[in-house]
C-alpha cells in the first residue's frame, strides 16, 4: 500500500472552508433517484477516466444504495456538476464490505466533479460541504486515495484531516 495516501478527518477538528458564493446547492440520495443526472455525472467519468477500469456502471450505482451507500450531489445555478459518496463501512467500491470501521467511523470514496462545467470552486465546495454535513452523523471519515491524486489529499487535509494510516 506504498502507493496510496490514506486520510482520516475527526469530527473535532474540522473546519468548513468559507465562500460567499450561494449557487452550490447539496442534495442527498438515500436510494436511486434523478437518474438524468447520475448519468450525466457516469457519462463525464467514462469520457474523462477514460482508462479507469473500475469505473461504475449504472447498475453499480443502484447497489451501492442497497448496501446503505449514500450519495451527496452537487449542483451549480440548479445544473448537476458533482458527487461525493459515503458507505457506514469499508468497501472501496462502496458495494462490498471488506470490513467495518471503528465505531463512528464512515468512509468516503469515488467523489468527482465535471470540470468542464463547474466553476473552478466546486472541488472544495463539494468536500467542504460533504465532510460537514457527513461530520454531523459520524465522528471520523476515512479516506484514501492514490498518491498522485493530491487534489482529494489536498481537500481533506484543508477540511482539518490528517494523513494517518487506517486501512487493515
Ligand atoms: C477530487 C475532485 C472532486 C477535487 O476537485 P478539484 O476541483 O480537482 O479540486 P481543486 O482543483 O480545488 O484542488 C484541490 C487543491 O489541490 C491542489 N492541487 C490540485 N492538483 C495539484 C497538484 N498536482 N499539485 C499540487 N496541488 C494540487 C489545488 O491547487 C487545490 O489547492 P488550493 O485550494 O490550496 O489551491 C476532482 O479532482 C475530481 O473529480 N477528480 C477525479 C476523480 C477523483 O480522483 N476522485 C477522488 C477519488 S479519492
Amino acid at each position: 500500500m506504498n502507493d496510496i495516501t490514506q486520510t482520516v478527518n475527526p469530527k473535532s477538528t474540522y473546519v468548513p472552508i468559507v465562500d460567499t458564493n450561494d449557487r452550490f446547492t447539496y442534495i442527498q440520495l438515500n436510494k436511486f433517484e434523478r437518474e438524468e443526472d447520475i448519468k450525466t455525472i457516469l457519462n463525464s467519468i467514462y469520457e474523462v477516466l477514460h482508462d479507469w477500469d473500475k469505473a461504475p456502471t449504472l447498475q453499480n450505482i443502484k447497489d451501492r444504495f442497497d448496501v446503505g451507500t449514500r450519495v451527496i450531489l452537487q449542483y451549480y445555478d440548479d445544473k448537476i456538476i458533482g458527487w461525493w459518496w459515503y458507505s457506514p463501512f469499508y468497501a472501496s467500491d462502496l458495494i462490498n464490505k471488506e470490513y467495518e470501521l471503528p465505531e463512528g467511523g464512515v468512509y468516503s470514496g469515488n467523489s468527482y466533479v465535471i470540470k468542464k462545467q463547474a466553476p473552478r470552486s466546486a472541488g472544495t465546495r463539494l468536500y467542504s460541504h460533504s465532510i460537514g454535513y457527513v461530520l454531523t452523523k459520524y465522528n471520523t471519515m476515512y479516506g484514501w486515495m492514490d498518491n498522485w491524486n493530491i487534489a482529494p489529499i489536498k481537500l481533506c487535509l484543508k477540511c482539518g484531516g490528517e494523513i494517518k494510516n487506517w486501512m487493515k
